[in-house]
C-alpha cells in the first residue's frame, strides 16, 4: 500500500498515516531508509511518530521507552508491531 510521497518525512523524523483504520508511524532515517511501527506506544499510547529515533530504535517521547526497529522489543517492557516498508520510485511502500 502506499502511503504518500517519502519527501513527506523530514530525514530524522517519523509521521503518523491511517491505515485500514489503524495508524502507523513510518520513520525516515537519517540514510533515507524507512522504518515503520504501529503508531501507539503499547505503554500509555504515547504518539510514536513524535518520538527520537536512532538507526536501531525509537524512543516514546512520552516516558522514553525504546523499541527496536528490529523486532518491537523493549528493555523496559512491551512490544510493539513492526511493518515492513521500503521506499519505491519516492513513494513510501507498507507492504505488511
Ligand atoms: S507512553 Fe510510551 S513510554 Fe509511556
Amino acid at each position: 500500500m502506499r502511503l504518500g510521497p517519502v519527501d513527506a518525512i523530514p530525514l530524522g523524523e517519523g509521521r503518523a498515516f491511517a491505515v485500514d483504520g489503524e495508524q502507523v508511524a513510518v520513520f525516515r532515517l537519517r540514510d533515507g531508509t524507512l522504518r515503520a511501527t504501529q503508531a501507539r506506544c503499547p505503554h500509555a499510547g504515547g504518539p510514536l511518530a513524535d518520538g527520537q529515533l536512532d538507526p536501531r530504535s525509537i524512543v516514546c517521547p512520552l516516558h522514553a521507552r525504546a523499541f527496536s526497529f528490529a523486532d518491537g522489543s523493549c528493555a523496559e517492557g512491551g512490544k510493539i508491531t513492526v511493518h515492513a516498508v521500503r521506499e519505491e520510485g519516492g513513494a513510501i511502500v507498507l507492504e505488511s
